[in-house]
């Protein structure tokens, strides 16, 4: 859930963000200090503000990170604390020319956007639900008289705080000056050709001037609230969600794992890089810049491997372990992204799915443990092949988005929900996570399953069997067709209903091929 908090400065943005992050475990993103680090950073260099390559250089070399420490959050800049040194006079003086600088804005977007990929939060600043979450859950415009919000600030920067105490003052002469300085400040950021500060057309608009800020928090829950049992519910379910990787690894994101404030999380804007666009080959790419961007996307030498990759090992896999799918057509002329479940024996199946479905021009991003990311080769080689790592026993809705988008994308992503390679009859818990995925990227769940890779991985030996290799699909699963109101209850009857259609398939191709395990 993204909540968007927009206003001029001294509108109260920061303290209610601050308490509805707190209030709903959500991560506190606050913007305005991001422009503000730039600008320090300037000022520390002499760099000239006019400059706007100078100082557009300075917001892509700048490291921004923000970490929980005792009394609040903390800004870090280069590694150094500057939560401070950010509030100066100088910087509120200088920091509306910097944000003005198209190139400064579009290096810290794609660092917000980054965040909100990371887990929920509340964000605040001047264009949060116009230009960069033009899709947030609850979108908040906070308005206040400019005499408040002078009168606000001033008790501030005496150490009082207005909101709690009607009877505050302040030194009148610094009171004028900053209300001076606000009212510039609102010129420039609402005149700027460059994301202006202005309220989006679908943002609840509250005027705190005379409310207290109890009361306005109050307000900002219940929308939140609303939000998330209404229309917005996503982020319910995705706290109660146990996603599920491709291997043995179970990813079980917990409630509770979830709900962690993400406010402790460390980001840095260097690395901030939408998964947009095509990637450059040689440009430095990162493993998380092939998690997230479309295999398409992937530079010319990575299509390449895989192209190499899948036809040695699709005709090695064919000739040892001769595979065939049955009514193959139901996956190869299917062309919408879609979730493909299976049972799962051994390491042959991912193989063979990402090899058949390649050769029908469809890329496939199998869902794997983090754990195999010990090794560099390993998460080198998984990136080169569309792999989407998932950490188990955490709630990583970073791995859950990244599925998301590619599904968005038409990329098959293949789980398995019994997490583990089962070599015997057992029933394995289920985990419904790709039931939610398949939700939240508003894709079908297609079931398939195997026979006769038990046959060739006996338990405990290194050494494979020769054999043949049964696979099988079934037709896509629409939520809409499951009967069942409410989303959560919906992702409850898919992961039931997807996953009995994998044993019903399964049990077909032991009946049709007597002896196949
Ligand atoms: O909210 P604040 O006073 O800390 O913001 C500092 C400056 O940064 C303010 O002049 C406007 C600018 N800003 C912006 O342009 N866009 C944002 N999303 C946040 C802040």
């Amino acid at each position: 859930m993204i909540v968007a908090i927009d206003g001029p400065a001294g509108s109260g943005k920061s303290t209610v963000a601050h308490a509805v992050a707190e209030r709903r475990q959500l991560t506190y993103l606050d913007t305005g200090a991001m422009y503000r680090s730039v600008t320090l950073r300037c000022l520390r260099e002499g760099v000239d503000l006019a400059d706007e390559k100078a100082v557009a250089a300075v917001a892509a070399a700048a490291r921004i990170e923000f970490s929980a420490g005792e009394k609040g959050q903390t800004v870090l800049l280069d590694g150094q604390d500057v939560t401070a040194d950010i509030r100066t006079p100088e910087v509120d003086r200088n920091v509306s020319v910097v944000s003005a600088v198209p190139a400064v804005r579009e290096v810290m977007v794609a660092l917000q956007r980054a965040v909100a990929d990371s887990g929920d939060v509340v964000a605040e600043g001047r264009d949060i639900g116009t230009v960069v979450f033009p899709s947030a859950e609850v979108k908040v415009f906070l308005t206040a008289s400019d005499e408040a919000r002078a009168h606000r600030r001033a008790v501030q920067r005496e150490g009082g705080d207005a909101a709690k105490d009607a009877s505050a003052t302040a030194d009148a002469a610094e009171e004028q000056q900053i209300l001076d300085d606000i009212r510039r400040r609102d010129k420039l950021d609402s005149s700027r050709a460059e994301s202006p500060l202005r309220a989006a057309d679908d943002a609840h608009r509250i005027d705190s001037s005379d409310l207290t800020l109890d009361q306005v928090i109050d307000q900002v829950l219940a929308l939140v609230d609303a939000a998330r049992e209404g229309k917005a519910a996503e982020a319910k379910p995705e706290a109660e969600a146990v996603a599920k990787p491709a291997d043995e690894a179970a990813a079980k994101p917990e409630a509770e794992a979830a709900a962690k404030p993400a406010k402790k999380e460390r980001v840095s804007a260097a690395k901030a890089k939408p998964g947009e666009g095509h990637m450059r080959a040689f440009a430095g790419n990162s493993f998380e810049d092939y998690y997230d961007h479309g295999m398409r996307d992937y530079p010319l030498p990575a299509r390449a491997l895989l192209a190499c990759v899948v036809c040695l090992v699709g005709a090695v896999t064919k000739i040892l372990w001769p595979w065939k799918f049955e009514q193959g057509e139901l996956m190869w002329e299917e062309s919408r992204g879609r979730v493909l479940v299976m049972n799962h024996v051994s390491m042959l199946e991912p193989v063979v799915v990402v090899c058949s479905l390649w050769f029908h021009g469809q890329r496939v991003r199998p869902i794997y443990k983090s754990e195999f990311d010990k090794a560099g080769i390993v998460t080198w080689l998984f990136s080169r092949v569309g792999g989407i790592p998932i950490q188990r026993g955490s709630a990583d809705l970073k791995a859950v988005r990244r599925a998301q988008r590619a599904l968005q994308r038409g990329e098959v992503v293949l789980i398995y929900p019994e997490g583990t390679r089962i070599k015997t009859d057992e029933k394995a818990p289920i985990h419904g996570g790709f039931a939610l995925i398949a939700q939240m990227g508003k894709a079908p769940v297609q079931p398939s399953a195997v026979v006769g890779a038990r046959d060739i991985t006996r338990p405990g030996r290194f050494f494979k069997k020769l054999g043949r290799v049964f696979l099988k699909v079934g037709p896509c699963i629409e939520f809409s067709e499951l009967g069942v109101k409410g989303r959560k209850q919906q992702a409850q009857k898919m992961e039931q209903v997807a996953m009995d259609r994998v044993w019903e398939l399964r049990d077909e191709l032991r009946r049709d091929h007597p002896g196949k395990m």
